[in-house]
This record gives C-alpha cells, sequence and structure tokens, in this order.
C-alpha cells in the first residue's frame, strides 16, 4: 500500500564542506530533508546552517546525542536555535536524558528521534553489553521507554517498523538502509531495502545516502527517488 506521506531524507556524508554546499544548492527546490552526520559536521560553520534556513531546506542533525540531561537539553537549545528539524537521541540514553531531550523540544519546532539499535549490533554484541534481550526484543522496549517520555518519532531499520507501529501506532519512522531497484545493497548494510519496499512498510522518512550523494548526478537520483515515494 503506498505511503504518499514518506519524504526522503538525503544524508550528505560528504567529508568536506564545498561538496556539500554544492550539492545542497542543487536540492533548493527539491521537497527533500538534508542529513548531516557526525563525519560532515566539524566541518561546517554556523553561516551554513543559516544558508539551508533561508532556503527552507529542512536539515536533520545526526549527532546520536548520549549525554547527562542538562548537555542534552542544551544541545537541543542550540541545534533548534539553529534551525535543525531533527536530533537524534539515543534511546538507551536512559528516561531523565529523554525527558530532558523531549522537554527542551517541546518549546521548537524541532523533532526529537530515538535512535532504538544501531543497525551495526546484533544479539552478540547486545549480550556483551550485558544486555539479555535479543535486538528486535531491545527495539521494543527502547520505544516504549521513549513513547512514555513523550517521544513519538524513531531511527530503526526497516525490519523493525511494523514492531514500532504495534507499540506506537502514529509513530515517525525513520529508516537507513535503502537502495535503489536494480542497485546491490553497500557491503556495510547487513540487508537493504528498495524504495517501494520501504514505503510499503509504512516508512515515514527514508534515508538515502550513498546511493545518492555518490552518484553522477545526485539531483536526478533525489528526483527519480521522490517520484517513486509519492
Ligand atoms: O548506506 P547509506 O549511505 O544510504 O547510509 C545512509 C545513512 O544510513 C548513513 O548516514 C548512516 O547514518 C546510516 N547507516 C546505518 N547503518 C549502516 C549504514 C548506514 O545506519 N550500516
Amino acid at each position: 500500500m503506498p505511503n504518499s506521506n514518506a519524504c526522503l531524507c538525503v544524508a550528505l556524508d560528504y567529508e568536506d564542506r564545498r561538496s556539500f554546499l554544492a550539492t545542497v544548492k542543487n536540492f533548493e527546490d527539491l521537497d527533500l530533508v538534508v542529513k548531516i552526520g557526525l563525519r560532515l559536521l566539524p566541518k561546517l560553520r554556523t553561516e551554513d546552517f543559516e544558508y539551508l534556513k533561508e532556503q527552507g531546506i529542512p536539515f536533520f542533525i545526526d549527532a546520536k546525542l548520549y549525554d547527562i540531561p542538562s548537555q542534552v537539553k542544551s544541545a537541543v537549545h542550540a541545534w533548534a536555535k539553529l534551525g535543525a528539524s531533527y536530533l537524534t537521541v539515543h534511546l538507551s540514553s536512559g528516561r531523565s536524558v529523554l525527558m530532558a531531550a523531549q522537554e527542551a523540544a517541546k518549546q521548537t519546532d524541532m523533532t526529537i528521534l530515538g535512535v532504538s539499535v544501531l543497525t551495526s549490533m546484533d544479539d552478540a554484541e547486545l549480550k556483551e553489553l550485558g544486555v539479555e534481550a535479543n535486538c528486535k526484543k531491545q527495539v521494543r522496549r527502547l520505544v516504549s521507554l521513549g513513547l512514555s517520555c513523550g517521544i513519538k518519532s524513531f531511527v530503526s531499520s526497516v525490519a523493525e517498523v511494523q514492531a514500532i507501529k504495534e507499540i506506537v501506532p502514529n509513530a515517525f519512522c525513520v529508516c537507513p538502509g535503502i537502495r535503489l531497484a536494480g542497485e546491490s545493497q553497500h557491503s556495510d548494510q547487513k540487508r537493504s531495502y528498495t524504495v517501494a519496499e520501504a514505503v510499503s512498510k509504512g516508512v515515514s522518512m527514508l534515508v538515502v545516502g550513498r546511493s545518492v550523494y555518490q552518484a553522477d548526478n545526485p539531483r536526478a537520483v533525489a528526483k527519480k527517488i521522490i517520484s517513486e515515494i509519492s
């Protein structure tokens, strides 16, 4: 069943500011969200966020915060002030952090995205951390915790969307691990889904990185994905 409310988020995991700005300039009239992660973040300047804001390009700061409540609260205020639309916080940071993040974000237009279990983790790695639950069970537990703190937007793999929606029926589900039809999956993706599969599973925001920014024409690929989504 197509989900026409889904949107595209392009993860611009460039190493340098110049490539980022060149691509973003080509995206000005496209209906998409730009994700800025830990690789690019140290290379950008305050004026770059102001530029995105002026151009009306929503941006997602993938900082994956995991700190004490006062620090997270300040980070939420700071990123909201710079105009970010989304900011990630690890759900495993615990209740006091999540409450602080959500409370701080309530006074802004920014949405806190709760990161469940990283896609790089498996049951064995969880066990090593003292977590007896398997990945799926741990995602459910973390999502329930997030919900009890007022968080309704989550980052997970496409495989976990159904489980999340059983707990939060109207959850905003953000999922990486998407490849284009006909494209083979990237070597660090354990299991990837096509755009059509992700949409049919109810993903709200499809995060696509290398397939777009490493393409010869990122704008054309982004446009193709947007038309496929809608
Ligand atoms: O794989 P791709 O380049 O499309 O990745 C887009 C985003 O998905 C990255 O910015 C990263 O945050 C996330 N990712 C992930 N797990 C992986 C690979 C990528 O969460 N194994």
